[in-house]
């Protein structure tokens, strides 16, 4: 196995992301909110942060393909759709691991607001804001990081790592 540098402990994710359960707790209360997983990386993710949210959350995944390797195209597709009937008129939060160009979000974003929402915003674990190609940035972000390649806690190098509980950079020896 390769080396991982670690970038994020699993004490320092979990202090994160229950922070990140509270604000969002604090925004909608008791009101119904959808929480829109993006396969397969945001899982680890919206697993934690629906298990620290006190509200009435509800849980639907969408899969879209984005990337190939260590270089993201733009181009999008839709391997797992949504079921537009869970979205109309509730309020509805995109879950992801990792905003890098912005491509992806973008896209996510628009298939999930044309099903009118009565509000949508992003919640992402990591973003890589300079990065960005795509004018998109994410109502909240877990940890601002800098233009690394990072696997673990749901992020994959070619579908590897995925299991790792840290986040952390693969050192090439
Ligand atoms: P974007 O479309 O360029 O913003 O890329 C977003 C998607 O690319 C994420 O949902 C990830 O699946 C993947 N991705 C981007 N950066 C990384 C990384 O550092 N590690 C693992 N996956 C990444």
């Amino acid at each position: 196995m390769d080396k991982i540098k670690i970038l994020y402990n699993e004490d320092e994710i979990a202090a994160r992301v229950k922070e990140l359960a509270e604000t969002l707790y604090q925004k909608y209360g008791d009101d119904e909110v959808v929480f829109v997983c993006t396969l397969k990386g945001a899982v680890f993710f919206a697993c934690d942060l629906l298990k620290r949210y006190k509200g009435d959350a509800r849980l639907e995944f969408l899969r879209v393909a984005s990337y190939e390797g260590e270089s993201s195209t733009g181009k999008i597709s839709l391997k797992m759709p949504l079921d537009a009937e869970k979205i109309n008129g509730k309020h509805a939060v995109i879950i992801e691991d990792i905003v890098d160009t912005g491509y992806t979000l973008e896209y996510i974003r628009k298939y999930v607001a044309d099903m009118h929402p009565a509000s949508l915003i992003e919640c992402t674990l990591l973003d890589k804001k300079a990065r960005r190609v795509v004018d998109i940035n994410p109502t909240y972000s877990g940890f601002v990081i800098d233009d690394l390649f990072v696997v673990g806690y749901g992020l994959d190098y070619d579908q590897k790592y995925r299991n790792l509980p840290y986040i952390g950079v693969v050192v090439k020896e």
